[in-house]
């Protein structure tokens, strides 16, 4: 089986960025985390990130017969990107979104999601750990 894992804009400031929401841990912490559990399990997994909704959009057009499942934190993306939401939906893997933070208890605007209704789930507010509930879920929900 295999995972991409796509982060959106600003989660490579993990660490740096508002600690009190996200936590003290890096960018490269997640990182080794995630892989660190594939490994564990037995699962191919690529960690992607990037700043820009179109290099999103091209990742997620290339993981098409390439991945098996998508796990997104489409970050800022999250409340604005019809695009994003396109490209999931075009490429139709089964795909869960995550959120360190708890999205739906912040600003008005962070309870939009445009990915959501193309997601297979939600994890939100779990912190590092919800990328991990993801990858448990598609491992356990693969050809579903
Ligand atoms: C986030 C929540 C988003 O609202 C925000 O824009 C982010 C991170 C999260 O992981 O909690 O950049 O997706």
């Amino acid at each position: 089986m295999k995972i991409l894992v796509i982060n959106g804009p600003n989660l490579n400031m993990l660490g740096i960025r508002e600690p009190e929401i996200y936590g003290k841990e890096t960018y490269q912490n997640l990182v080794d985390l995630i892989n660190g559990y594939a490994i564990k399990c037995g699962i191919e997994v690529e960690v992607f990130q990037s700043n820009h909704e179109g290099d999103i959009v091209d990742k997620i057009q290339k993981a098409y017969k390439v991945f098996d499942g998508i796990v997104i934190n489409p970050a800022a993306y999250t409340h604005t990107s019809v695009a994003i939401l396109d490209a999931l939906k075009a490429v139709g893997i089964q795909a869960v979104e995550v959120h360190i933070s708890d999205v739906d208890s912040r600003e008005e605007f962070r309870k939009i999601s445009y990915v959501r209704s193309v997601c297979a789930k939600c994890i939100s507010g779990k912190g590092f750990d919800g990328y991990i509930e993801a990858l448990d879920y598609l491992t356990n929900n693969f050809g579903e």
